[in-house]
């Protein structure tokens, strides 16, 4: 009995060495920098006492530069599962107070390990990062150990949704893991991402740049579009993860989760019909109709302050969790460009990797002209949005309720690349273009020459609007199921998704296609 006593002391106090990360001062570094510890972000992200550890006594194998001197348990990385709202998840949080996080071999081995166990157990993995990038001490084996990671991101994308939170200056390898992930959130004022940091910019391209401006969280959430979801603090950043979970399944085989609102599936919402204004080219806010529609009001956007003309976002409609990709006429005009492309383009893929319907609500004057745009390569981009759309086979539902122009109402989810439920509002104008564009294009020689050509432009646009400008052409044809009243837009959308649970498709064999990237 002495001897077990004996052992569970050591265990205990092995067990405390573990928990000391790279002692208290360097804790203490990281608290006033206003960064939780490793630990202190898992409790935050995890349901209450879910943490169950995993390899807490594993130390590092470098023996150059004087690592030696220092093996702390855990070698920078704290990994394990843990539960979310009571479902299971692997996690693993990286603790700059040991090596400034940095991965060296033993580090990336415990990362693997929870990596590969979210495959098989088909549980989200989620990784707080928090590092410096390779461990320069071990050289090519800490190179070797992101590959490792990088390799293990790929066979997992699409099996098992994978979250990455960056929550430090992170770079290098440190950087491409969290990019090959679905989600990304950063935390304003201490999350960074640089291939290079702002002192190799300078000496590379003689640029002067802040880290903040370099590779900070708005510049991620609003430029680049690299990060997803951008907070104002670590703790918002953790509640964040969990309530994304709340939209995904934990695999691509299972379904998602039901949303818990009450929201009644029949609710008519009386205020749609005040949402479109009288005049075709004036804004509204698209996410109003997205509230009204949805279970509770709740959308939760993704890349919300990146490429603003087009909402892309998780929701329920009676229960059913579901993507929500809509056209924004309040940001220029809801346009599509090379930004909005990419961005709902990944969207999609997601959705359709995990089973979520796509809901489309489509307001579109069209694809952006312009030699910026085509230089860019709008057509590349766009391709990409068209390819996504085409390839989905989860269910696809489309409500048009202004704008269906040109190449974009194909684009948009249309009847034609397998929309499932396809339908307008009254106010819908489905043509190749909107009508002045139109007429000055057909009649340019009829209208110079009227005697009153003011008169003759409008006669034209009146004949025009009457003949194509609505929804009607389209729903004599079947490219629209129906043409409905908006107020109805709610209790449609839930009928057509409970219908469409048990959609099938069979797609020709092939090993993969060949996305236009
Ligand atoms: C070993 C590292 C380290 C690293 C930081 N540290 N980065 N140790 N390998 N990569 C250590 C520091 O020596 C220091 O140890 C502690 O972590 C904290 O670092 P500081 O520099 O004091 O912190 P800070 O001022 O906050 O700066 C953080 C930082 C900076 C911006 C991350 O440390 C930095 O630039 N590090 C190097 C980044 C980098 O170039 N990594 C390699 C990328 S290449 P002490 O003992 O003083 O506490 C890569 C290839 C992957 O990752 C492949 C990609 C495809």
């Amino acid at each position: 009995m002495s001897v077990m006593r004996e052992k569970l002391d050591e265990l205990d106090r092995r067990r405390a060495e573990s928990e000391l990360g790279g002692g208290a001062d360097r804790l203490q570094a990281q608290h006033a920098k206003g960064k939780l510890s490793a630990r202190e972000r898992l409790d935050l992200l995890l349901d209450e006492g879910s943490f169950v550890e995993l390899d807490r006594f594993v130390t590092h194998r470098g023996t150059d530069f004087g690592v030696e001197a220092q093996r702390p348990y855990g070698d920078g990385v704290v990994t394990g599962h843990g539960r979310i709202d009571g479902r299971l998840v692997y996690v693993f949080s990286q603790d700059f107070t040991v090596f400034g996080g940095s991965l060296s071999e033993a580090h990336a081995s415990k990362i693997c390990k929870v990596m590969d166990l979210a495959v098989q157990n088909g549980a989200p993995m989620i990784g707080l990062n928090d590092s410096g990038g390779a461990r320069i001490q071990e050289g090519v084996v800490s190179l070797g150990g992101y590959a490792e990671i990088f390799w293990r991101n790929v066979q997992a994308s699409g099996v098992v949704p994978q979250i990455s939170a960056v929550l430090g200056p992170c770079a290098g390898g440190a950087v491409y893991s969290p990019a090959m992930t679905d989600f990304i959130f950063m935390s304003r004022g201490t999350s960074y991402m640089f291939v290079t940091g702002p002192n190799v910019v300078k000496t590379v391209t003689h640029e002067d740049v802040t880290m903040e401006a370099l590779g900070g969280a708005d510049t991620h959430g609003a430029t680049s579009g690299v990060s997803h979801f951008t907070t104002d603090s670590e703790v918002e950043c953790l509640q964040g993860i969990r309530a994304l979970l709340r939209f995904l399944p934990s695999n691509n085989l299972d379904p998602a989760p039901r949303g818990a609102g009450s929201d009644p599936r029949d609710r008519r919402d009386e205020g749609l019909l005040d949402v479109i204004p009288d005049a075709p080219t004036q804004p509204y806010d698209m996410l109003e109709v997205l509230r009204r529609v949805v279970d509770d009001g709740v959308v939760l956007e993704v890349q919300r302050e990146w490429a603003g003309n087009i909402l892309c976002g998780f929701a329920h409609l009676g229960g059913h969790a579901v993507g929500i990709v809509a056209n924004q006429p309040a940001a220029l005009a809801g346009v599509l460009d090379i930004d909005a492309s990419v961005k709902a383009a990944r969207f999609i893929r997601f959705c359709d990797a995990f089973n979520l319907p796509i809901v489309t609500f489509e307001d579109v004057p069209g694809f952006l002209p312009g030699v910026a745009q085509e230089h860019g390569g709008i057509i590349r981009h766009g391709a990409k949005l068209l390819y996504a759309y085409c390839e989905a086979t989860v269910p696809k539902l489309t409500v048009i309720t202004r704008k269906a122009y040109g190449g974009a109402y194909d684009v948009m989810s249309s009847k034609h690349i397998r929309g499932d439920f396809n339908v307008a509002w009254p106010t819908a104008e489905l043509a190749v273009m909107g009508p002045k564009g139109a007429v000055e294009i057909l009649f340019k020689r009829e209208i110079a020459e009227a005697a009153n050509p003011a008169g003759a432009m409008e006669a034209k646009v009146a004949e025009y609007t009457e003949k194509f400008a609505n929804p009607y052409v389209a729903a004599s044809r079947g490219y629209l199921d129906d043409v409905i009243d908006p107020r109805d837009t709610r209790p449609r959308l839930i009928e057509a998704l409970d219908t469409l649970q048990g959609k099938r498709v069979r797609t020709p064999a092939k090993k993969h296609g060949s996305i236009p990237l």
